[in-house]
């Protein structure tokens, strides 16, 4: 896929923050921990089992450390929903290697490699139907496409594509509110002296690419571009416990966070009519 110059400026831009920050941040930051245990992993149950079959493989797609695979093959270990195969990709190697290392990831199959490149044989060793996931990645493209259509090419009519990200109408409150601030502008100009000054979580901002995740009807317009129809659109907020009370009371969010939905699943199939 040809990528502009903007584009990947932005792509070795985030790898580099990435390769900065990520190995220290997925290990320390608790918030980002629980979040991912209390809302994308209940998420992502729930499109599992909403589909009613046995997956006979799983995709993870940006797997970063492998967290959340981790969790989802033991949450489905203990439904007896356990697929046979599981596959995981990530752009850093690094990433890749502390997923294998992972005793429940260890025997999967894996790629370095960026998204945009999915080769189109990738799927064929894995047993249909598949289940594929991507969490939290989407927000951290410059455009969703560039994730979207390699995916569109390689989901055959049995597999569903689970995408879980931050909720637009929760990015668009944390704008409004002056808690979180883009890394670019209405035009899709990258405003580098932002992107700069506050990378990400690490001071406790949060960095949104604008281009979709502001609104599910782009996002849904991107997908059907891609080939792909929405099957579903699960929302879900922060449960209120005990817990999550005090592990998000000293964030950015505060206690918002357990009263609107923050995460978006999107379950996605091959379109039936792609020409629609
Ligand atoms: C916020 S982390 C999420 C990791 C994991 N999915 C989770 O929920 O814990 C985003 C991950 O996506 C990966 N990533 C971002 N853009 C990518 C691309 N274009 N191709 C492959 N991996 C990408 C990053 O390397 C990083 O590991």
């Amino acid at each position: 896929m040809t990528q502009t110059p903007l584009a990947r400026q932005w792509q070795s831009w985030s790898q580099s923050l990435w390769d900065r920050i990520g190995p220290a941040w997925s290990q320390r930051d608790l918030p980002d921990l629980v979040y991912k245990r209390t809302v994308v992993l209940p998420i992502l149950l729930s499109a599992y089992e909403s589909q009613r079959r046995h997956f006979q493989s799983i995709v993870d797609i940006g797997c970063g450390d492998g967290f959340v695979a981790d969790m989802l093959v033991k949450g489905l270990a203990a439904r007896g929903k356990l697929p046979a195969e599981i596959a995981l990709l990530d752009r850093s190697q690094d990433f890749v290697q502390r997923a294998l290392a992972r005793a429940s990831l260890a025997a999967s199959r894996s790629l370095v490699g960026d998204i945009a490149d999915l080769p189109i044989d990738f799927m064929q060793p894995l047993p249909s139907p598949r289940f594929l996931i991507s969490t939290l990645v989407a927000m951290e493209l410059f455009d969703l496409s560039s994730l979207l259509r390699p995916v569109g090419r390689i989901l055959t009519d049995q597999d569903e594509f689970c995408m879980v990200t931050i909720d637009p109408e929760f990015s668009a409150w944390l704008l409004e509110c002056g808690k979180a601030k883009l890394a670019g502008r209405g035009n899709g100009e990258v405003d580098w002296e932002w992107a700069a000054e506050y990378p990400v979580t690490i001071n406790g901002r949060v960095f949104f690419f604008p281009h979709f995740q502001r609104s599910l009807a782009l996002c849904t317009r991107i997908a059907n571009e891609a080939g792909l129809d929405v099957r579903q659109v699960v929302r879900l907020s922060v449960p209120d416990t005990e817990e999550t009370r005090t592990v998000f009371k000293e964030t950015v969010y505060g206690l918002e966070i357990l009263k609107r939905p923050s995460a978006i699943a999107l379950s996605l199939v091959k379109a039936k009519d792609p020409g629609a």
